[in-house]
């Protein structure tokens, strides 16, 4: 197969992060036989910089030409006093946007041999295994009317649902659900908001077409309790684009590391991924971020985006293995401080390019099968 592939490394640790990424893409080609094209294009702070718009026109259109979108991490300190449409952070949500990708697909699982590298207790966190399905396209982040008063005594935004909106994300929930454990949690605040009044009544109706699919509903802020409390009990959870950004940060630290997370977003044209993770200006440029969730984002693309599996899965089992004989990055150490080194004494803490190449080298040497039963 021949595929073109966008680049995005954007800020950060988006380069450091990406760069891991293509690495393995570029091993799955090897392996597998097939060309992927990357080509490389700005976006966030660093086209802020070079072109002076946080997404540049030749991005966007190298973009929707693509057959898939690889994003590292927009972000950056140095923009923060800038109105939201000047930031980094909205070259994020155009692209969402005119790709109209509003399904934001983000799996979180505990790897094995990471139960005690999170906050939480081994026994709360061993066998989860859930998927949030994150509404992507509306909501809060662009509701409009929205901004500040002239006066500056006053600030608003707008969430409004259509149920066009809500019917198109939980039929792709749903039908995660079905290649899953059949088990759907629709998340809102139904008790005081109307557009999650709306939310629930579309989820229930469009739930009628999957009688085989366990459907509750679920308070936000009982949700985030639950997902402390008793992860595993989840399999799918469906929600809006607000909610969901915050909820599925919380499972990251659930299974040990935001570090680790991936995401996929789909819609009809080419798809977007990228890390759940941001910039992390304070792990940028010491090579010791967590490659995984971009790898693993990799491994999302070629599943979802290109619709090869066993590449997929070589890549998702590289990362098992590589976990399975002890690769840590900082983030995964369990330790307070990352100087008093790793928990699991006589390994040493691999650096971002290392756990790339830790992982990378198995993709080489990938069987079909063979480890998949790991997973
Ligand atoms: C995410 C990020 C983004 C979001 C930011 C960078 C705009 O936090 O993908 O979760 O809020 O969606
Ligand atoms: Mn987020």
């Amino acid at each position: 197969m021949k595929a073109r592939i966008a680049l995005l490394p954007g800020d950060g640790i988006g380069p450091e992060v990406t760069s891991a990424a293509a690495q393995a893409l570029a091993a799955a080609a090897r392996r597998f036989g097939h060309t992927f094209e990357l080509r490389t294009f700005p976006i966030g702070g660093v086209a802020i910089r070079q072109a002076g718009e946080p997404l540049p026109t030749t991005t966007l259109a190298a973009c929707l030409e693509s057959d898939a979108v690889l994003l590292g991490a927009v972000g950056d300190p140095a923009f923060d006093g800038h109105e939201p449409a000047r930031r980094p952070e909205a070259a994020l949500l155009a692209l969402r946007r005119e790709l109209g990708v509003y399904a934001n697909l983000r799996p979180a699982r505990v790897y094995a041999g990471l139960e005690g590298s999170g906050p939480l207790k081994p026994e709360v966190v061993a066998g989860v295994d859930l998927l949030i399905v994150r509404e992507l396209t509306g909501g809060l982040y662009y509701g409009t009317p929205r901004g500040v008063a002239a006066d500056g005594s006053s600030a608003h935004n707008t969430l409004r649902y259509t149920r066009a909106e809500i019917e198109r994300v939980a039929t792709r929930a749903f039908e995660e659900a079905r290649r899953r454990r059949r088990r759907l949690t629709s998340v809102d605040k139904a008790n005081v908001l109307e557009t999650s009044r709306l939310w629930r009544s579309v989820v229930t109706e469009t739930g009628r077409a999957y009688p085989d699919v366990s459907l509750d509903h679920m308070y936000v802020d009982n949700c985030a309790m639950q997902l402390v409390r008793s992860p595993a009990r989840f399999d799918v959870i469906v929600t809006e684009n607000m909610f969901g950004d915050i909820l599925s940060d919380e499972a990251g630290a659930v299974v040990g590391s935001l570090g680790l997370l991936p995401s996929a977003s789909i819609g009809s044209g080419p798809g977007l991924f990228e890390p759940v993770h941001g910039a992390a200006p304070d792990l940028s440029g010491r090579d010791v971020a967590n490659p995984i969730g971009a790898i693993a984002s990799a491994a999302m693309l070629l599943r979802y985006g290109l619709k090869l599996t066993d590449e997929a899965d070589a890549l998702d089992a590289a990362i098992v293995e590589a976990i399975g004989t002890g690769a840590r990055t900082e983030d995964l150490t369990g330790a307070a401080d990352p100087a008093a080194g790793p928990t699991r004494p006589g390994a040493p803490v691999l650096s971002c390019s290392q756990m790339a190449s830790a992982i990378t080298e198995r993709i080489h040497s990938f069987r079909a099968v063979s480890s998949i039963s790991a997973l």
